[in-house]
Parts: C-alpha cells; structure tokens; sequence
C-alpha cells in the first residue's frame, strides 16, 4: 500500500483509511467474520416478484420502519412551514395581532425537526436498502456456490456476474425506495384534507398540475428505462472484452493482435457512448418541461387566487401558502412516477435473481445420505454409463474395478472420456446408468462432503487462487501446520521451487496462479490433493506439463505415497504407465483391455497404437514447451 495512505491512517487513524488498507485476500484460516444473511427469498415460483420478495424487506422490518416514520414526520414537519408563513403574513405582518417572533420560533422548530427527521429517516432507509442487498447477494452466491457442474456447463460467468450486481442493485432500491415515496404521497393527501377546509375551488386549482406533473415524470422514464438498460448492457459488454483482453493478455500479444483487440474495444465504447448521448437528449428534452410545469402552475394560482384576494375572498398569506405547497408537492409526485417505472424494472431483474435462485442443484445429497468413513478403499463402476447435457453418450456399460490399495492406468484417446470417469467418482456428475460403489456402497448414496473428502482429484490444468502457496496448498486443509504443508510439497517435488521464491511459501502467486509455469502449477495442485491426504487417488493426466526429470522425481515419492492407497492415473507418458499395476484401456465408452503394460503391448494391437497416437499427440506441445 502506498505510503501516503499509510502516513494519512497514521494522522487520522480513521475507519475508512483501515478498510482501504486491508487486503482483499483473507487468510484462508481465518474462521468467517460474516453475519449470516437474515432472509431469503420466498421459493414458492407462484406467487408474485413482489411477495416473493417481502421476506427480505421483512427481515428488517424494525429499521424500515423508524425510517418510514421519520420520512412521514419530515414531510409533515415541512408542511407546516408554508402555512406558518402565510398565517405569518396574514397575522402579524397584516393584522399585527400576533409577534412577528412567535411565527420565527415554530418556523425555526419546524426546520429542526423536519432536519433531524430527515437525517435518521435517510440514513435508515440506505441503511435497509444495503442490508437487503447483502442479503439477496448472499443468497444468490451461497446458491451459486450450491448448484452443480451441468449449470456451469450452460451459462455464462458475465451474466452472473451482472445478476449479482445490477440486478440486486435494481430489486432493492425498489424494495426500499417504493414504500417511502407511498408514505410521502399520503402526507401530500393528509395537506390536501386541510386545504380543502381553507378553500375548495383554489385547492382543485393548485392540485391541477400535479397530474400533470405525474404523467410527464411517468413519460419520461418511460423514455429513459430503455436506455439506461441499454447503458447498462454496454457496459457490461466494455466490462467483458476488457475481462477477455486482460485475462488472455498472453494470447492476445503472443497473436500479436492488440490492434485488433483495441478495435473491439473502440467499438464498444462508442456503442455506450452513443447509448450516454440518448440519455442526454431525453434528459435535455423533458428536464425544462419538468422544471417548468411548477413555474406554469404558480401562474395559474397566482391568477386565480390574485383575483380572489382582490375581491377580499382570500388573505395573500393563504395564497403564498397554497403556492409554496404546490411547489412542495412536485418531488413526492415526481418521485412516484420514477418509482411506478421502477418498478418494471426492478420485476424484471427479480425475475432474472429467482431464474437462479429456483435452479435446483442436480448433484445433491439424497435424503438419509451417509458418510463415507476414512478407510474407503475399493471402486468399482458397474455398468456405468453417462452422457453430458448436449446428449452425446460417453461411457456406455463402463466397467471398471479398483482394488484396494490399487494403482490402475486408465489410457485412452483425448475425448474418449477419460476426465468424465474421474468426474463421476467424486460425483461432480452423476451417472445416467448403472452405479458406482466404493466398498460397496453407491456413492449416490453417500454425502458429497465425505465423497469429495475420500476421492482426491488433481486435474491437468489446476486452478490456483491469488493467495499465498501456503493458502493455496491448505486450501482443502486451512488449519494445516506448515510443516505439514511442506511435506506435501515436498512430495510434490514442489518444495525445491518454493524455496528459491524470494518469499517462499508466502508468495501470492498472480491470478489463477499464472505467474508459476504449468508445471509448478501442477505440482502445488498436488500438493494441495495430497495434503487432504486421501485413501482414493484421481491423477487425470496431472503431471502432463511436468519435464521428465522432474517427473521421476514426483514417481519416486509419489510411489511411496501410492502406496496402500487406491490409485486412478490417467496416463499420458509411459513413464506415467509404469506407475501402475495395471493398464486398462477405454476406447468406445468402454474398458476393451486390461492388463500390465508389457501384456497388453503383446496381446493388444489397439493399445500400442493408442499409445502411439498419444506420443505424437506429445510431441507437438511437449516438445515445444
Ligand atoms: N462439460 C462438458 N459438456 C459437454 N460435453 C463434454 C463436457 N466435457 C467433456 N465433454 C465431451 O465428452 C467427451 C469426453 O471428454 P473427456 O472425458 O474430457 O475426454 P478425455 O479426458 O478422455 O480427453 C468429449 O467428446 C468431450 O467433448
Ligand atoms: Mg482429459
């Protein structure tokens, strides 16, 4: 952090300056510092966006309230102040029956109260607004986090994004901006009540404009909604290309093709651009009209009421009154027709929260599911058979068993679906028929927390966060002592790199982990499976981008860690088969062969040249890396 902020904390040791300073990133072992949310959206899809909603707006209800009354006491305090003037005028400056100071004082008392009405009612209502927006946004993360790979298979992050920002933003400031401008129309209906019993016919002639005022306000957003929607979806375009750009800035410049990327930019940018300079002209079209409409009105009370005043029918300070009320009663008028237009707006993004929100996971623990103990050791699918969302089959009657303490070498093709097997064991994806039992017993049947516990899947392109090594290697064990998370990474032969790091295993490694090579991602990813230490061992092709020196050293240990443990190793290299005690060979969504290396090379023709086909796959990627 800059040294500036840090001396500027330092002088005024305020709140705000600690809060710039901390770091996004948390240690992993800290235990949560976060209320849980306080409401939840109804679930029942039946009822209306609205109802749907209240339990959130519920949940606050205490808060809302007070703010709801404040804003009622504000308005009515204000409304007064017009009518002390006139009375005022009237009273003392014309009549001199009573002192001009008595008119001062419960003006003067009038303001205070309507400003300190005004403060705790504001304050409220931001205050609920961005309660309920913690809560909708938690819920829909806590849900996000809930469903299961086929959902990530078919949307996009972007839109999800966009769901938990400017949706959530849109719901809640209907939710708590709605009632209050309710509450502020029904002080505007409680002064007409009193109007009325000072003068009818001048009362129908001040409320005339406010109508007007209305529809004008109404028809404005009805002209703006689409193009602040349309500003918002642009936006959101700009957001993703610069996402794109900075995310595969390596792609980009190694394609040597900024130029274009820039052009795709430009071009978006104009398009929001274009989309602002819509948003002016309405605004500069109907915003004098808006402005002017008071300014007609006060005219035509002028004239009326001039005209009764003239006549003796109505003292000039009831006519200020009356003027000053017609001016006061603009905004909450205004103010309704922005909310009414609101209002489609924010039931459309609700709409977009609850498709979300009534995605049911499709991976879950059924009723009555167990726990899989510690010593979990034998796999076995049966007759297992799967197909993606899209429908092409990929096993079909897959037969598969590991014994105990096992280590198998799974070859087949790229796209012969050896990654889906390793995603079924840890049910990322249920099977579409047959079962898969571990000592016995289905896994559907089993708890996924115990399953995902028990069956430790190190994939070829490993994710890591932005934290430090160690937070990344603890991260399925964060209350992991060091050394423990050293040994890992001693067995992931990632100790020795680690070590040369200026700050060893506290170095925050870039997003998704791109400032360590391929292989020394890969070894962490290791590391950080071998750490939960589990009895049942995915390796889907996790060595693939490790040079083979490197490679034997990770067998080496890696042999002595295998041992006694139940092993799947999706082979790439031969030297990654001969790990194994056995070779099996999937081709068609089916095991074709099984058997040692050296048998199935003698008695299998499709095995050697699959594992041909492999090598020169290799050469290309490997031997140029
Ligand atoms: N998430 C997915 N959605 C749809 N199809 C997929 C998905 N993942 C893989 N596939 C398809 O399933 C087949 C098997 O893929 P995979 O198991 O990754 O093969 P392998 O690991 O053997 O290269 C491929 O045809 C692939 O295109
Ligand atoms: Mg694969």
């Amino acid at each position: 952090m800059s040294a500036g902020l840090l001396e500027r904390r330092g002088r005024r040791g305020d709140r705000i300056f600690d809060e710039l300073e901390s770091s996004p990133f948390e240690p992993l072992a800290e235990p949560p510092r976060y209320p849980p949310p306080r409401a939840a959206v109804d679930p029942d899809s039946a009822k209306s966006w609205l109802r749907r909603a209240l339990p959130l707006l519920r949940a606050h209800r205490a808060l809302f309230a007070v703010s709801l009354t404040m804003s009622f006491i504000a308005l009515l305090a204000q409304v007064q102040i017009p009518n002390l003037i006139g009375t005022a005028i009237d009273r003392s400056l014309r009549a001199h029956a009573v002192p001009l100071e008595h008119y001062a004082v419960l003006i003067g008392a009038a303001i205070a109260i309507r400003e300190v009405a005004n403060y705790v009612g504001r304050r409220y209502l931001l205050e609920t607004a961005y309660a309920i927006e913690y809560d909708m946004r938690n819920e829909i993360y806590a849900h996000l986090s809930s469903l299961s790979f086929p959902f990530y298979d078919r949307v996009q992050s972007g839109q999800l994004i966009s769901r938990s920002n400017s949706d959530v933003r849109a719901v809640q400031m209907y939710l708590a901006l709605a009632p209050t401008v309710f509450v502020q129309c029904a002080v505007v209906v409680i002064a007409f009540v009193e109007m009325f019993t000072i003068n009818v016919p001048l009362t129908l002639v001040t409320m005339a404009s406010l109508p007007l005022t209305f529809a004008v306000a109404v028809a404005m957003r009805k002209k703006m909604f689409p193009v602040s929607w349309l500003i918002q979806a642009r936006l959101a375009e700009v957001a993703t290309i610069v996402e794109e750009n900075v995310g595969g800035i390596r792609v980009v410049k190694s394609f040597a093709a900024e130029q274009r990327q820039l052009s795709l930019l430009a071009r978006a940018a104009d398009r929001v651009r274009w989309s602002y300079e819509k948003d002016a002209d309405i605004r500069g079209t109907w915003a004098p009209t808006i402005e002017n409409l008071p300014r007609v009105g006060l005219a035509v009370i002028l004239l009326y009421g001039g005209l009764l005043v003239l006549h003796g029918h109505l003292q000039v300070g009831t006519l200020f009154t009356f003027q000053a009320y017609m001016l006061l009663f603009q905004a909450p008028f205004r103010q309704l027709g922005m909310v009414i237009m609101m209002g489609q707006r924010a039931s459309a993004s609700a709409g977009r929260i609850y498709e979300i929100l009534d995605e049911r996971p499709e991976v879950v623990n059924r009723p009555g599911a167990e726990d899989l103990g510690e010593s979990a050791r034998e796999v076995r699918m049966e007759d297992a058979s799967f197909a993606y969302a899209d429908g092409t089959p990929v096993l079909d009657h897959f037969q598969l068993h590991l014994g105990a303490g096992e280590t198998v070498a799974l070859v087949g093709r790229t796209g012969s679906g050896k990654s889906t097997v390793a995603r079924l064991l840890n049910r990322s994806y249920d099977v579409t028929g047959g079962r898969i039992t571990i000592d016995g017993r289905d896994v559907a049947g089993l708890t996924l927390e115990s399953l995902r516990a028990r069956v430790g899947v190190v994939t070829d392109d490993p994710f890591l966060f932005s934290v430090s090594i160690r937070d990344n290697i603890a991260y399925g064990r964060p209350d992991a002592p060091l050394e423990e998370v050293v040994a890992a990474a001693r067995a992931a032969d990632a100790d020795g790199f680690v070590s040369r790091l200026p700050k060893g295993y506290d170095t925050v490694v870039g997003e998704r982990g791109y400032t360590l090579s391929g292989g020394q991602r890969q070894r962490i990813a290791i590391a950080r499976t071998l750490l939960v230490n589990p009895p049942i061992l995915v390796l889907d092709d996790a060595t693939s981008a490790i040079d083979v020196q490197v490679e034997q050293r990770i067998h080496a240990s890696l042999g002595r860690i295998l041992e006694g443990r139940t092993t799947l190793v999706i082979a790439h290299r031969l030297s990654t088969i001969a790990l194994a005690d056995r070779v099996v060979l999937l081709e068609g969504g089916r095991i074709v062969a099984s058997g040692t290396h050296s048998e199935l090379m003698e008695s299998e023709p499709r095995y050697a040249q699959v594992l041909a086909r492999i090598e020169e796959d290799d050469q290309g990627p490997e031997g140029s890396a």
